[in-house]
């Protein structure tokens, strides 16, 4: 029985700057590695940290989603935390992004024990053979924050997604366009529609789009 419940945030405390950091997933303690010393901006290392929508879409997936024979495919997976999540859902997980993240995210799949793919996708290039066409559910934190690869980022949603699949983005408006990206969907061929994220912090607007191809009836 737990006497103190486990809490995310610490106020007193920068988790950006942790080497690893846990994660409870219900009885699941999950360990993630971060690599706190490389610099961070936007087009460089974004993958080496956990974001916070990693941690609200983990949650969201915990709480709300059956994936028991889906296979799911994490785009921008950074460290591998949501797609470590989704095969404790028992889901088939592909975790995917740039070449450089492949070792970080690996590292954090075997050092959980968990049985997760790792790929390189880069958005809007060419989808390996075995992922095109073949996700029931795509996942993605914490991507919408450069405008300027929206449209490369729904090409890739679209050739990964069967006609029946959803994808899941959490994202926080940080004031780089990420609004545009749900105009940019609908001209896409998408359908949207955001669910309520039950977040621990409130007061910050983290939104979770669900999209499914406009196809699907
Ligand atoms: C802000 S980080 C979020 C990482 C992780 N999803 C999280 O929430 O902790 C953005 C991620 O998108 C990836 N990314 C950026 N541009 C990309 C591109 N053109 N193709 C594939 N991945 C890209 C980065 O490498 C990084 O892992």
């Amino acid at each position: 029985m737990e006497l103190v419940r486990w809490q995310y945030r610490n106020p007193y405390h920068d988790r950006s700057k942790d080497a690893t950091r846990q994660f409870v997933f219900g009885p699941h303690v999950l360990t993630i590695s971060q690599q706190p010393t490389q610099a961070i901006t936007l087009h460089a290392n974004t993958g080496y940290l956990v974001w916070d929508g990693a941690y609200l879409l983990s949650q969201y997936i915990y709480n709300h989603l059956s994936l028991e024979g889906k296979t799911c495919v994490e785009l921008g997976a950074g460290s591998g935390l949501v797609s470590i999540v989704a095969w404790l859902k028992q889901a088939t997980a592909v975790a995917t992004d740039l070449c450089q993240y492949m070792d970080h995210a690996r590292r954090n799949i075997q050092a959980n024990g968990a049985q997760v793919g790792v790929q390189e996708v880069v958005w809007g290039e060419p989808l390996p053979g075995e992922l095109a066409g073949k996700a029931d559910v795509v996942f993605g934190s914490e991507i919408l924050y450069l405008e300027a690869l929206h449209g490369a980022l729904l090409r890739s949603l679209k050739g990964l997604m069967r006609a029946h699949a959803r994808a899941y983005l959490v994202y926080k408006d940080r004031g780089r366009g990420e609004h545009r990206f749900r105009e940019r969907a609908l001209h896409a061929g998408f359908r949207l529609r955001e669910i309520p994220l039950d977040s621990e912090f409130d007061s910050e607007p983290y939104h979770l789009l669900v999209l499914t191809l406009a196809l699907d009836n």
